[in-house]
């Protein structure tokens, strides 16, 4: 695992872009493997930077995401389809049929669960796959405890995940309870993985997820086990690590 440290926000989302960037110039018709949540959104503002400038070209690029929750329609503001339209889909000159999320309005969620494994799998599997963390160490929706076996499943979300999603919806029952999401093994295929960190509530659980035992309880930490792993992280993300 190697860790590059940024000395803010700012500099992690430069650093974590140049990996993504270095990937679609190497090989323009990647596959990669994308994330949503606060931490990302510095690293697409970046990407799409560099292709108004003419330096990055999406044409042949495909995308796979994480994951999506169930019940929210692509329309909702609050679904992963529409932040990955607004952040960088509609930003860039990718092709929408190239751009892929689990569906979740899918009446046969283990179905979707499925074809989506293949669809990866149909890919040639993800070339880099773009992950945060959260405070509990999960990657995903892959809470902890999640079985390092998993492939792509359907999840209930914990009470602390809907508690904390609450703030971005009109009331707590409007909170979706499920979710669709690559499972660790999933993750696991990726060739090469870059997961991104940032600010002091995230010092703890990088502490623990990359110098810490390997345990389900802390889903992260199966990535010490992975052999193409970069963590690009702020030194307030990095503070705790042993040096
Ligand atoms: P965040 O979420 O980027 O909004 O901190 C990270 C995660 O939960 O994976």
């Amino acid at each position: 695992m190697k860790i590059y440290e940024a000395k803010d926000y700012r500099e992690m989302s430069r650093k974590a872009a140049n990996i993504l960037s270095a990937q679609i110039i190497l090989k323009p018709d990647c596959v990669l493997g994308l994330a949503t949540g606060s931490t990302p959104i510095g690293t697409y503002d970046q990407l799409v930077d560099w292709y108004k400038k003419g330096d990055l070209d999406f044409a042949e690029v495909k995308t796979v995401n994480l994951d999506e929750y169930r019940g929210l329609a692509r329309d909702n503001d609050q679904s992963y389809y529409y932040f990955m339209h607004s952040h960088l889909f509609d930003r860039v000159n990718i092709k929408p049929e190239n751009t892929n999320v689990p569906d979740g309005m899918a009446e046969d969620p283990a179905a979707e669960c499925e074809r989506y494994e293949a669809l990866i799998q149909s890919l040639g599997g993800v070339d880099i796959q773009l992950l945060g963390i959260g405070h509990n160490g999960h990657i995903g929706f892959n809470e902890p405890g999640t079985s390092f076996a998993k492939e792509t499943h359907c999840v209930d979300l914990t009470q602390r995940t809907i508690e904390a999603n609450k703030r971005f919806f009109p009331s707590v029952d409007d909170v979706p309870k499920q979710a669709i999401s690559m499972g660790i093994k999933t993750i696991m295929r990726a060739k090469k993985i870059l997961l991104i960190a940032s600010g002091e509530e995230k010092a703890d659980i990088v502490a623990k997820a990359f110098f810490g035992p390997v345990v389900p309880e802390v889903p992260a930490s199966i990535l010490q086990m992975h052999d193409d792993v970069v963590v690009v992280a702020d030194s307030a993300a990095l503070s705790k690590i042993p040096r």
